[in-house]
């Protein structure tokens, strides 16, 4: 199902309310979380509704898609510190029940194994935030990784370490792999909610819509998904063709 909203305000209020009443339905469900810079004015969004509805996240289960290998959960960079900020100090959430990858584990192969063996203990992803990036990564799975994967180990492309520099001081430290839950692993997710905005995701949503489902676009794999939604704001539906577009569900009342 594909979603087009006028703006990422907008997009941030949907996706929000998808949660909310996910939460309301099954106060324990397990949440697929993401990062990035498309999740910040979710997360912002959904702290505001929470607390506006006091709706209670204290037996939320949240799993998330992935960290950088070599840092670890205190370093600024991690997705463990981006989650720290952006949600879980907001919100009364039960700190024992939030998973991320461990980017300084012993074993990482080890770990990865009891990573998905564990989002599978609690009965696999209810609901899975996902974000996507400029070559078609999920998580961080890149171009060309296996669609049975589970969560691995993955050296990042250098696209993908150019697009993150971003968020670090300069390309050079931005890590060389990462550990990510795998293609398989969010695919058994009952509900996928996958959120692009931007000018910048404009051109790999046109490539979701006109190429078949293929392992070099990680992202066409959700056309295989039984419940995905794809949420996208003008600018990164802005290269549908038309007739894409007149598929999009309006929510205009
Ligand atoms: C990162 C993350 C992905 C994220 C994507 C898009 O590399 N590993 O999980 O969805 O890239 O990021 P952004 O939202 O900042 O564009």
């Amino acid at each position: 199902m594909l979603f087009i909203f006028p703006d990422v305000s907008s997009v941030a209020d949907y996706v929000s309310d998808v949660l909310i009443n996910t939460i309301k339905n099954k106060p324990d469900m397990v949440l697929g979380a993401a990062t990035g810079g498309t999740m910040e004015p979710i997360y912002a969004h959904f702290i505001q509704q929470v607390r506006q509805q006091q709706v209670d996240v204290s037996r939320l289960v949240t799993f998330n898609l992935d960290e950088y290998v070599g840092l670890s959960a205190h370093h600024p960079k991690s997705y463990a510190a981006y989650m720290h900020q952006h949600l879980f100090q907001h919100l009364n959430f039960n700190t024992a029940k939030l998973y991320l990858p461990d980017g300084q584990a012993q074993n990482l192969e080890e770990h990865c194994f009891e990573y998905s063996t564990r989002v599978q203990h609690y009965g696999g992803i209810n609901l899975q935030l996902l974000g996507v990036g400029g070559n078609g990564h999920i998580g961080f799975n890149e171009p060309g990784t296996s669609f049975d994967s589970r969560c691995h180990v993955v050296q990042l492309s250098e696209q993908t370490r150019i697009d993150n520099s971003r968020f670090f001081a300069e390309n050079a430290i931005v890590p060389a792999s990462a550990i990510t839950m795998g293609i398989q692993d969010i695919m058994d997710a009952d509900e996928v909610l996958l959120v692009a905005t931007g000018i910048s995701k404009s051109a790999i949503m046109a490539a979701y819509y006109q190429n078949d489902v293929t392992e070099a676009i990680p992202l066409t794999i959700l056309k295989r998904h039984p419940s995905a939604k794809i949420i996208l704001d003008e600018a990164a539906a802005s290269l549908l063709p038309d007739s894409v577009r007149q598929c999009a569900v309006s929510l205009a009342t």
